[in-house]
């Protein structure tokens, strides 16, 4: 979902971001008409809990106040940062699993992949001559993503790629991304695009609007290991897939320290603070309330406390994905429709991209 490393971004942006995201929540609340969410994740398998807390959760809450919805499956990103495409099927399949199984309704949202819409990825050439090189070889998130791919050279999809995705939220006139704070200066690079193809395509017309990101107020999970981040890679997750033994059993082997008072102080004890938070983001209450609770009954009260709550908490999610699970050709067919309805929108907007380029013959 949202990629490693988001310290890149400026602090003064993230600022205006945050105070923007306010904004649009209280509009929200109050009125979603008008708005259109575009986001979504690129394939790599199936989701942890660092995904359902840090941006699922928030999109399943954006549906459900009637925002309309648009989730991509970015399937040619997946080449962006690796050599073997894998077992794309797979992957895109427990995506898809994991997005119905949180809550996203077919009837309501739009789920579809990118490679299976033409006339988007078509957007990429006028797109393409809208930005320039140093722009693209500028922006922190692709160059912290080259890095953590251990690569020395830049591919081309990989530099544009930014570009890639501003085609991806403008071909159905997407005004609200909600993303992690490193999707920002792709954001940026996407209102950028909307405004130079208005000035020097569409005549000063208004046809691409500039939309904004939508941050969430959802503290990011570390891995169970203390790492920066959780991965499947690095087997320090829990998966929303996993049943109850083995969430018990994952979270039981998370590392802590030997402090038996348990306190929330995510600086000195980031890894017991972890725990403090997934339980937090489970039951809805205060890290600190909970924390109090444990009191000095020790790290093992705590991964007890920690497990349960998540269990209770995923209970309806996993039932509803055990469902999905035996039913296979049913999420081919939500996906399918998901992509016919983004070759409608997308046709039509690649219409009139090259209406106001004087390329219809
Ligand atoms: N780049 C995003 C990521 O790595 C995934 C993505 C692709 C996306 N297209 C998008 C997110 C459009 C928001 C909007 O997580």
């Amino acid at each position: 979902m949202t990629a490693p490393n988001s310290t890149s971004t400026s602090s003064t942006s993230y600022d205006t971001a945050l105070q923007r995201s306010q904004k649009i929540w209280e509009k929200i609340e109050k009125d979603p008409s008008g708005l259109r969410m575009l986001t979504g994740d690129r394939p790599t398998g199936a989701l942890h809990i660092g995904h359902w807390f840090g941006s699922l959760r928030n999109r399943v809450r954006l549906q459900d106040a009637g925002v309309e919805t648009w989730l991509i499956v970015a399937d040619y990103q997946v080449i962006t940062d690796r050599d073997v495409i894998g077992d794309i099927q797979g992957s895109v399949r427990e995506l898809l699993t994991d997005y119905l199984a949180a809550g996203i309704d077919p009837e309501r949202s739009t789920i579809f992949t990118h490679s299976a819409v033409p006339a988007l990825n078509q957007l990429l050439l006028p797109f393409l001559s809208l930005v320039t090189q140093p722009e693209l070889e500028r922006n922190p998130t692709v160059k912290a993503e080259l890095q953590a791919a251990g690569k020395s050279a830049m591919g081309g999809l990989m530099l544009t790629y930014p570009v890639h995705q501003a085609a991806d939220i403008l071909f159905c006139h997407g005004n609200l991304v909600p993303v992690g704070k490193d999707q920002l200066p792709h954001i940026e690079q996407t209102r950028v695009i909307a405004r130079r193809f208005n000035e020097r395509y569409a005549g000063g017309v208004e046809f691409f609007p500039e939309p904004d990101a939508l941050l969430s107020e959802a503290p990011t999970i570390l891995g169970l290991d203390g790492e920066h981040k959780m991965s499947k890679s690095r087997g320090n997750t829990v998966m929303l897939k996993m049943d109850e033994a083995e969430t018990l059993k994952k979270i039981k082997k998370a590392k802590t320290d030997a402090d038996r008072q348990i306190t929330f102080d995510p600086e000195g004890r980031p890894e017991v603070s972890n725990l403090l938070t997934i339980a937090s983001q489970a039951t809805g209450r205060t890290p600190e309330d909970i924390a109090e609770e444990v009191g000095d009954r020790g790290a093992g009260t705590l991964k007890i406390f920690t497990a349960e709550a998540l269990n209770a908490h995923l209970a309806p999610l996993r039932a509803r994905r055990a469902e999905l699970e035996k039913d296979p050709g049913y999420l081919m067919q939500v996906l399918r429709a998901g992509n016919e309805r983004a070759n409608a929108e997308a046709d039509a907007t690649l219409q009139k991209v090259r209406e106001f380029m004087g390329m219809v013959y």
